[in-house]
């Protein structure tokens, strides 16, 4: 398959942060990182709740909104070079300014001012999805939602919780999600990847997303996904990401495929890179080898991430020209 100009909605910032990127900041600041890397300097983690917490000790030592403006060029050049065209990120205001406005503001500024230089560079282009951290508690994710209200725009669109899915149940966040819908925000969540079909059900009735991040779980329930394809709820898929934290043993048994195949909109994303060891063309090639999809089809997921993608009307029609002139 020749190389693809490709969407992602579903990307991480702190988490596509390179291991060797981490590494140096914490060397510049003296930071003791503990064992948080493997012998070949990968980050290393046991399972879902261990990578949550090797996700937060990484982060600690991106202190400054310079530090997040070195991410963004850092991640941008690297998903560029893998023909991401377009890319939805995760942003915490947690972990930037811990949920105070004036400070997210700050490094807002600089994320913005990173990616548009990156723009200018490569011409992909970044728009901004607020997250809440599921385990730190509903307080914590009003306290994220009201930075969501004070930058919502046109660069700022979505709003979409990530974190510990089995902490507390969606309708403790309703309050939040309330908030980023009246500012204008489109919403997503992630469920339906450590939690089974019941949590992508709540998390539809009460937070009242129109996608979902990974969802994949909904194929546990065949009267889920049939809600699914009734409601056109589009899901991020991340195979690899599924893979690599034990979800599913190999791509040939991840259910990216029978969704599809039933009609459920699915897009394709990486999640956190490094850490599962993936990038948009592995997860093309990977998916290409276990299930014979043909460009046309990957085209075809390409032109759903475009029409699920959060942007304007403006930015979506220059995303879709831009894939029917790449065939
Ligand atoms: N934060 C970063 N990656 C995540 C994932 N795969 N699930 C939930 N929260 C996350
Ligand atoms: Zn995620």
């Amino acid at each position: 398959m020749k190389p693809m100009q490709k969407i992602e909605l579903h990307l991480h910032l702190e988490g596509a942060a390179p291991p060797e990127f981490i590494r140096r900041l914490a060397a510049e600041k003296n930071i003791d990182l503990g064992g948080i890397f493997d012998a070949a300097g990968n980050y290393a983690y046991s399972g879902f709740l261990d990578f949550l917490k090797v996700y937060e000790a990484a982060t600690e030592t991106l202190k400054t909104p310079e530090d997040y403006h070195r991410l963004t060029r850092a991640v941008l050049a690297q998903s560029a070079d893998h023909g991401v065209i377009y890319s939805e990120t995760f942003l915490s205001p947690d972990f930037c300014g811990g949920g105070d406005v004036a400070a997210w503001k700050e490094y807002l500024h600089a994320i913005r001012e990173a990616a548009d230089a990156e723009e200018r560079l490569s011409g992909i282009v970044l728009r901004g999805i607020i997250t809440p951290v599921r385990h730190f508690g509903p307080e914590k994710a009003r306290q994220v939602a009201r930075c969501a209200q004070e930058t919502a725009g046109d660069w700022v669109v979505g709003f979409g919780m990530g974190g510990d899915e089995n902490a507390g149940r969606p309708g403790d966040f309703a309050y939040a999600f309330d908030m980023a819908r009246e500012a204008g925000l489109r919403l997503t969540t992630h469920a339906g990847e450590f939690g089974g079909p019941q949590s992508v059900r709540d998390s539809l009735r009460e937070l009242r997303v129109e996608r979902i991040g990974h969802g994949v779980r909904a194929i546990e329930d065949p009267a889920l996904v049939a809600e699914l394809v009734e409601k056109a709820i589009v899901l991020e898929v991340c195979p690899g990401s599924n893979i690599a934290l034990g979800l599913y043993p190999d791509w040939a048994a991840h259910p990216i495929k029978p969704l599809r195949d039933a009609g459920v909109k699915v897009t394709v994303s990486t999640d956190d890179p490094p850490f599962f060891h993936t990038s948009m063309t592995r997860e093309y090639d990977a998916l290409e080898r276990a299930f014979h999809w043909d460009e046309e089809v990957f085209t075809n997921l390409n032109r759903t991430a475009a029409e699920a993608a959060f942007c304007d009307a403006a930015m979506r029609d220059i995303l879709l020209k831009k894939l029917e002139s790449s065939q």
